[in-house]
């Protein structure tokens, strides 16, 4: 990390469970002073961040751009086309430059290597607001929306059906430091990156299974979580995918599989028809729109953390 109070936030397990656990509590804190009214805390007031963006966003946008904004600061977005980061400048280059400028950096990007070269280059944090590897912002949202909606988030059985991508990967990531039951529930060739699952199984701190059968995996879940079938940057693959995840489609019997008391989850946006069936995500067991809230609530607390304050 640059220096000392200010923190980069690439990959969830760059922070200790007593971090991670500190950032979920503050999250809960602030979160209830911005829904009470009370608009005094304004820690980032004279701060700035850059918001360096190279895929489509609404959520990550918006609600990166709205939370600085409540908490005193103000936040730029660069659009695809504004910098061309690697393209019109390095992006060590952009890190450099925009670190004199900014105390914060949020960036989405492709590859995974360009966020880490811009961390490396910037003696200002840089969070990572989803690359093609992982998205930690997400699964921070997620834990904390898990922690209100079903008790704690510790303990719990999340079943993920679906690709095994950039998602995925978070949730290895988080149950490389947060003890609880991670299942994958993939098809063949769909798994997650082998030796991310090996850093988690080796961390020993969470219960974890890549497996191929559905109705078998989701037994038991607390929540059930899925994705895309086709990432950003993997549109044209959305033909071929849609046959092999036939299958894997989360729908009511699935989730009736799963018991009662099974919550549906999804970073969105979702395609209704694909992954998940519209009766799903409109059912009272979805909490996709709560969760999609604390997207906002989980950024301002890992950018408090990030900065110090
Ligand atoms: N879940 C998520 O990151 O949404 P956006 O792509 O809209 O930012
Ligand atoms: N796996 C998806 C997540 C979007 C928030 C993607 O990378 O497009």
């Amino acid at each position: 990390n640059p220096s000392k109070g200010h923190k980069h936030f690439l990959h969830i397990d760059d922070w200790s469970a007593d971090e991670v656990r500190d950032v979920l509590k503050r999250a809960q804190d602030v979160k209830a002073k911005i829904k009470s009214g009370d608009t005094s805390f304004q820690p980032f007031k004279g701060k700035t961040m850059s918001m360096i963006f190279t895929k489509q966003s609404m959520r990550t946008r918006v609600s990166f751009e709205t939370g600085f904004h409540l908490l005193g600061g103000h936040a730029v977005y660069l659009a695809p086309d504004d910098i061309s980061i690697g393209k019109r400048e390095a992006t060590k280059d952009v890190a450099r430059v925009l670190c004199r400028y900014n105390d914060i950096l949020m960036a989405r990007l492709y590859g995974h290597g360009d966020l880490l070269e811009l961390a490396e280059h910037s003696a200002a944090p840089v969070v990572n607001g989803l690359t093609d590897y992982n998205h930690p912002c997400q699964i921070m949202a997620d834990a904390l929306t898990m922690i209100e909606e079903c008790g704690s988030f510790e303990g719990k059985k999340l079943v993920y059906v679906g690709d095994g991508n950039n998602m995925v990967h978070s949730w290895l990531r988080i149950a490389a430091v947060l003890p609880f039951e991670f299942v994958c529930v993939c098809p063949e060739g769909y798994e997650p990156d082998a030796e991310t699952v090996k850093h988690a199984v080796d961390a020993g701190v969470s219960s974890i299974k890549i497996v191929h059968d559905p109705m078998e995996g989701v037994r038991g879940a607390d929540v059930i979580y899925s994705d895309v079938w086709a990432s950003m940057g993997q549109k044209e693959e959305a033909l071929a995918r849609e046959k092999a995840f036939s299958g894997y489609q989360v729908n009511d019997a699935m989730m009736a599989q799963a018991g009662g008391e099974c919550k549906f989850m999804h970073c969105l946006p979702a395609e209704r028809g694909r992954e998940v069936t519209n009766s799903v995500i409109e059912s009272e067991s979805s909490i996709v729109f709560p969760q999609a809230e604390n997207r906002m609530h989980a950024q301002n607390a890992i950018m408090l953390h990030c900065l110090g304050c």
